[in-house]
């Protein structure tokens, strides 16, 4: 028995269209230990909310189609649950939040309210019981005046204030795992901080396992434990937090802190410079589909696709001109 709160194992996503087929999502593997968080990070597009969205069942297919080896939440296969156990599964024991507080939540009902809903949907409670457990969630995620907040309108309140409430209700029982999808992209930079800093005394003080989803890896380095970087649908890098910020392996690693730091080192340079994005989901590169952009490629580069090795210290990376993978 490992102790993983959450493995994905060979997840695949594509989206067929008149055009052709969108490859979200190619070949996945990710895993959580419990109360481990980690973050998921690259450019807009290349496959991170499919990823999530997919592994909790939650993309509509068609047009989705979605095939995986195995998703296990610690150690059960959750894998093809019908609608009905999966919706008790997710809420309970995986809670996902989403960037967007306003669409997340209902307008018309007061947030205390929809705390409540979630105690009551999962578990028989009193309506006393639910509003003062309400109540003190809204406490722990530092909401001010929680009493009189419990009562208040989404619209009554700031965008901090709403990632606090979505926060608590992704709490409310204690769920093994969090999906946070984006959390504070919405927010100012300060805000943002106080945010993420709510969330992980949160999955401390509960040892939930978060899987933290962000294009930005400067919101990373305070956060997770560990970080997969993902490219066009692939992971290209995995490793411990400090190790990759210190020493990044992986050419679009690089890139992605030197656009961070603003720093114009040689691999950075070349990645800002090149105004190219990912590359068109349904005519991806030959070979590695980071190759146009690095400036690092060989003609190897541009045949094959590197495999995704994992050194001695337990390390990820996809790329040929990594030493263990070129000879
Ligand atoms: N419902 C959908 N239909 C078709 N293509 C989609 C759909 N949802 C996402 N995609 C495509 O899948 C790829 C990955 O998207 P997404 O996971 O949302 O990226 P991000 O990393 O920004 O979260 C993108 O090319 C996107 O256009
Ligand atoms: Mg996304």
């Amino acid at each position: 028995m490992n102790d993983y709160a959450l493995e994905i194992k060979n997840l695949k996503v594509i989206f067929p269209n008149e055009a052709g087929i969108v490859r979200a999502v190619e070949g996945v593997n990710l895993n959580l230990q419990k109360g481990e968080c980690v973050a998921l990070v690259g450019e807009s597009g290349c496959g991170k909310s499919v990823t999530s969205l997919a592994s909790m069942n939650l993309l509509t297919s068609p047009p989705a189609i979605v095939r995986a080896e195995d998703i296990r939440l610690c150690g059960e296969s959750i894998l093809g649950l019908p609608d009905k156990k999966m919706q008790a599964i997710r809420g309970k024991r995986i809670s996902m939040i989403f960037q967007d507080a306003l669409s997340s939540l209902n307008p018309v009902m007061t947030v205390g309210k929809q705390i409540d809903e979630i105690f009551k949907r999962h578990s028989k409670i009193k309506r006393s019981e639910a509003r003062r457990k309400s109540i003190e969630l809204l406490k722990l995620v530092g909401v001010p005046d929680a009493e009189t907040r419990y009562k208040a309108f989404p619209h009554e309140l700031s965008g901090g204030m709403r990632q606090r409430v979505l926060i608590a209700m992704a709490f409310a029982c204690e769920p093994e795992v969090i999906i946070a999808d984006e959390p504070t992209t919405a927010l100012d930079v300060t805000i943002q901080a106080q945010v993420l800093e709510v969330l992980k005394n949160m999955c401390r003080m509960k040892s939930t396992a978060l899987l933290l989803i962000t294009h930005d890896l400067s919101v990373v380095a305070n956060m997770a434990d560990r970080v997969y970087v993902m490219y066009s649908g692939k992971i290209v890098e995995a490793a411990e937090t400090y190790p990759l910020f210190t020493n990044p392996l992986h050419p679009y690693t690089k890139g992605l802190m030197a656009s961070v730091a603003g720093i114009d080192d040689e691999a950075g340079s070349t990645f800002v410079q090149i105004p190219d994005t990912l590359p068109n989901p349904m005519r991806k590169p030959q070979g590695c589909y980071f190759n146009p952009r690095c400036k690092y490629a060989t003609e190897k580069c541009k045949e094959a696709m590197p495999p995704l090795k994992t050194l001695d210290n337990g390390r990820q990376i996809r790329c040929w001109l990594c030493a263990e993978n070129s000879n």
